[in-house]
């Protein structure tokens, strides 16, 4: 009912994916997950997540805590979502958290977490490309001077995850990668990447049916400079998901950008020629990737926004409101 509510345009999740997606085995992270059912029919739920003790990354992850939470459109505005609040305060006192973070991109979410005294900290889109529409004459100069811009710089393409034994040299670098990431106004640990967080991604990427294609700069010192990778997926065949795009720092200003973006969707559209879109989200403070995109012909399709409060606070308004 939440899809036909807010996305009824887009491929359906199909039920046996979110069956395995719930059970398969959550290794680095905790979540939690809460119904409120009225006469045996779900009118809310919620989810949250919290870093797992001892995983990657846990010593700067550990204070935050995400969650997600909805009540469908016929019982709002009776105090349901108002309920959940000393639920999601028991959790980040449970786990030790000080800060949770919340999203929305629906006029009533803004609403309830501007209600809730909730901050603002990050605005962003998903934008959509229709690839009919593409110039490619325009991708085949990107690609053409990339190369040319820089000559010693190796492409390399992976039409599947990346190789197990690259994993020791991968995992690091994409942490890098990862974290030049613009986070705006939020609080945040650090993204840490290992091989065996990457193989339990691939692992839950194999399990949902997904192609995954990477394309990466390698610099003759071994350094990858950028990287960016796609998924297919059986139950959306005419959309793709664009993960990641990233450029390190002190490669920026080359065109490897342009290079591995246009490289990439001139290799998907070949390999995947029923696709007619290609989606992907950017924060709207992130002025590089969106100039890129938007000459590609991404358009803006969904805003949405990401907001915080403290454990503290929230204990202070759950006592107020609640
Ligand atoms: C946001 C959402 C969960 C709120 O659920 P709800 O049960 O209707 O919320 P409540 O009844 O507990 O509302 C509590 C207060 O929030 C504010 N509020 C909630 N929805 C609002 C709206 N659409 N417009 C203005 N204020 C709103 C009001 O002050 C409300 O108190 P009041 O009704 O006494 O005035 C629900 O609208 C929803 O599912 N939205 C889509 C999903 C989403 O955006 N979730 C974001 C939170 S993670």
């Amino acid at each position: 009912m939440r899809h036909d509510e807010v996305r009824p345009e887009d491929p359906f999740y199909p039920d046996e994916l979110e069956r395995m997606r719930i059970l398969s085995d959550q290794k680095f992270e905790v979540n939690h997950a809460f119904e409120v059912v009225h006469d045996d029919e779900m009118v809310s739920w919620f989810r949250s997540a919290v870093t797992k003790p001892g995983a990657p990354g846990y010593d700067t992850n550990r204070y935050f805590l995400w969650c997600t939470f909805s009540v469908l459109a016929p019982y709002r505005r009776r105090g349901i979502a108002r309920s959940h609040l000393p639920l999601l305060l028991e959790l980040m006192d449970r786990d030790g958290c000080r800060t949770v973070t919340l999203e929305s991109e629906e006029e009533s979410g803004h609403a309830f977490l501007q209600w809730l005294g909730a901050d603002k900290k990050s605005e962003g889109a998903e934008n959509r490309l229709h690839i009919p529409d593409v110039d490619w004459p325009m991708m085949q100069r990107w690609i053409d001077e990339g190369a040319k811009g820089s000559p010693e710089t190796k492409l390399e393409v992976y039409d599947d995850h990346i190789p197990d034994p690259m994993l020791e040299d991968f995992a690091p670098q994409l942490s890098a990668l990862l974290n030049t990431m613009p986070w705006d106004d939020l609080d945040h640990g650090d993204i840490v990447e290992t091989p065996e967080i990457l193989r339990h991604e691939y692992e839950r990427m194999d399990l949902a049916g997904l192609k995954h294609h990477t394309v990466l700069t390698r610099e003759p010192n071994g350094v990858i400079s950028g990287m960016t990778d796609i998924t297919w997926a059986p139950h959306r065949p005419t959309m793709l998901v664009q993960l990641f795009t990233g450029v390190r720092p002190d490669a920026r200003g080359r065109g490897i950008g342009k290079w591995i973006k246009a490289f990439m969707l001139d290799r998907v559209h070949r390999l995947y020629p029923d696709a007619e879109w290609i989606s992907t989200g950017n924060a709207d403070s992130n002025g590089p990737m969106l100039a890129i995109n938007k000459r590609m012909g991404f358009k803006r399709h969904r805003w949405g926004a990401e907001y915080q409060i403290t454990r503290d606070k929230l204990a202070e308004r759950v006592e107020v409101l609640v």
